[in-house]
C-alpha cells in the first residue's frame, strides 16, 4: 500500500500534546477538573464574564507558545514523506504545525488566532500572548479567541468527513472521543480502511470496537506505527 497516493488520516486530540506539557481535559487533574466548562468555554460564559474567558485562554496560550512538538508530532511529519497524510485535530495548539505538518484541519479552532465577536469567518494571527477586553478587530468589535466553544458549529466538519471517507488508514491519537460531532468521525471511514487508536488507557470495547487499540503513549507508539507503515 505504501505510495504517496495512499491516504493516511490522523485524528488527534489532547493526548498527543500531553507529553509536550499541555494538559488534557478529562484525565485525572485535567483542565475540566480545574475549570467548569460552563464558566470558560461556552457562548453563555462569554456573555456572562468575558474577562474570565479571556483569562482562561490567555493562560493556555502562554503555555502553547512555550510548548514544543514531541516525537509523535515529528513521526507524523516523517510519514508525510511516504504517504498522503492529512491531520484532523481537535487541538487548538500549533504543535503539528511547529513539527512541520502542513495539511491540517483544526476542528475546534486555533488558540494563536483571534476573531471578531461579530464575524467568525475572518481570523487574525495574534502577535501577543493575550487578548484583553477592549482589543478590537478591524471591524471595530471585540476580539475573542478563534476557538469553537461548546454549542457552536464545527466549521470544517464536512471537509474532515470527506478526508476520512477516502482514507486507507485512520490513526486516532490521544482523544477520549467524548465530544461530538468530532467523535462521530471514526464512523466515516469504509470497512476497508485500517483503523488504529493510540491511547495509554483502557478503552470502552463498545465505542472503540472497530479500532485496533495500540495501548501506550503517543511518543512511544506513534513512531513505532509510523516505522511499520513506512517499511511495508
Ligand atoms: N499519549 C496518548 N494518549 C494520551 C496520553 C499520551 N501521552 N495521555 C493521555 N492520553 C489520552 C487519554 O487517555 C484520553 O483518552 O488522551 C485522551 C484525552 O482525552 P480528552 O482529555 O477528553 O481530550 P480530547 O479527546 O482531545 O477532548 C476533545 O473536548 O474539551 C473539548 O474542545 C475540547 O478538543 C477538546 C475536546
Amino acid at each position: 500500500m505504501k505510495n504517496k497516493t495512499s491516504k493516511i488520516v490522523i485524528l488527534s486530540g489532547a493526548g498527543i500534546s500531553a507529553e509536550s506539557g499541555l494538559g488534557t481535559f478529562r484525565d485525572k487533574g485535567g483542565l475540566w477538573d480545574e475549570y467548569d466548562i460552563n464558566d470558560v468555554a461556552t457562548p453563555e460564559a462569554w456573555e456572562k464574564d468575558p474577562e474570565l474567558v479571556l483569562d482562561f485562554y490567555n493562560k493556555r496560550r502562554s503555555l502553547v507558545l512555550e510548548a514544543k512538538p514531541n516525537a509523535a508530532h515529528y513521526a507524523l511529519v516523517e510519514l508525510e514523506n511516504h504517504y498522503d497524510v492529512h491531520i484532523i485535530t481537535q487541538n487548538i495548539d500549533d504543535l503539528h504545525e511547529k513539527a512541520g505538518s502542513n495539511k491540517i484541519i483544526h476542528l475546534h479552532g486555533e488558540i494563536l488566532k483571534a476573531q471578531s465577536v461579530n464575524d467568525p469567518d475572518k481570523q487574525y494571527v495574534l502577535n501577543t500572548s493575550k487578548i484583553q477586553l477592549g482589543d478590537l478587530a478591524p471591524d471595530g468589535h471585540q476580539l475573542r479567541p478563534h476557538v469553537v466553544w461548546f454549542g457552536e458549529a464545527v466549521p470544517r466538519l464536512e471537509d474532515a468527513e470527506e478526508l476520512i471517507m477516502n482514507a486507507n488508514v485512520l490513526i486516532v491519537i490521544g482523544t477520549s472521543l467524548n465530544v461530538y460531532p468530532a467523535a462521530n468521525l471514526i464512523y466515516a471511514c469504509t470497512d476497508k480502511c485500517e483503523k488504529y487508536i493510540i491511547d495509554p488507557n483502557e478503552l470502552s470495547s463498545v465505542k472503540f470496537k472497530n479500532l485496533i487499540h495500540i495501548k501506550g503513549n503517543a511518543t512511544d507508539k506513534i513512531p513505532e506505527l509510523v516505522n511499520e507503515l513506512i517499511h511495508r
